[in-house]
């Protein structure tokens, strides 16, 4: 019988040397699921998308996607998976057409220059082909790397931070495409600070700082169940509790570098 999680990390650890950037994670994320990573500047969310990307080795736990232990059988994990990491950059002089056909080659997706211009054409940059992928703008560079991320149709994309420095309106499309992708039954586990996007697109989130998961929730119960707790209605503003609250009050007002 297939697993209903596409991800289950337990008991993930991470160091950096000595320092402990991830410490006893444990969520998983379902089929058809869009799950957020919330937290600060440092939270280790990164780090954790690293470790299930198979690009670090953790020191501890198990990561195991679509079935596969991440740890002992890296490729076969690998093949389930789409990423767009926080520091993903592209070669700025190649061609934006070239690539796309760069990474549909990587990774295994046979493609005409019809079937590569199709795909520029649903992201709106059909126009943009023959640009140098370092002439396009944030937004449509960002568009770019997402249909990169999933060019192989992958069970579960992972979005590190995708919409930062984005302007509303390539958010809102960056949006729809998330969507899309939970349309198809593939699931996304996407990290961001970004409060109004967890509630806009997450179906549950983890809240994570100082390398621990102190909350799982879908946005709307975690807001519920911490409603009135002191701390929380202490933050809150114009006597409104917004999931913002709720990631203050649990996270702490001391501002991260
Ligand atoms: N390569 C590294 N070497 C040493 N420390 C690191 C490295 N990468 C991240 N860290 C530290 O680990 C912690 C978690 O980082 P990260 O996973 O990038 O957090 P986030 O993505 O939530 O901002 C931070 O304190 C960061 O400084
Ligand atoms: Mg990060």
């Amino acid at each position: 019988m297939k697993e209903d999680n596409i991800l289950t990390v337990d008991g993930l650890c991470v160091s950096y040397g000595k320092f402990n950037a991830v410490q006893n994670v444990s969520f998983s994320v379902r089929r058809g699921e869009i799950f957020g990573l919330l937290g600060p500047n440092g939270a280790g969310k990164t780090s954790t998308l690293s470790a299930v990307e198979g690009l670090l080795k953790p020191q501890g736990g198990t990561i195991i996607v679509d079935g596969n232990d991440a740890v002992a059988k890296p490729l076969h994990a690998r093949a389930s998976l789409g990423v767009q990491l926080q520091s993903t950059s592209f070669q700025t002089e190649l061609y934006v057409i070239e690539v796309l056909r760069l990474y549909a080659g990587i990774y295994g997706v046979p493609m005409s220059k019809n079937d590569l211009l199709g795909i520029l054409r649903e992201i709106n940059l059909e126009d943009q082909a023959t640009k140098k992928f370092g002439q396009l703008s944030g937004g449509q560079q960002q568009r770019v790397s997402l249909v990169i991320a999933t060019i192989h149709n992958p069970k579960l994309v992972l979005l590190d931070e995708p919409t930062t420095g984005l302007d509303p309106q390539s958010r809102r499309q960056l949006w729809e495409r998330i969507d899309a992708i939970r349309d198809k039954g593939h699931a996304v586990l996407i990290t961001t600070h970004s409060m109004e996007e967890a509630e806009s697109v997450c179906d549950r989130i983890a809240i994570i700082d100082h390398g621990r998961v102190i909350a799982i929730d879908t946005p709307q119960a975690m807001v519920d169940k911490h409603r009135n707790d002191p701390e929380v209605i202490a933050v809150s503003r114009r006597g409104r509790v917004t999931l913002e609250d709720v990631f203050i009050a649990l996270t702490g007002k001391a501002v991260r570098g």
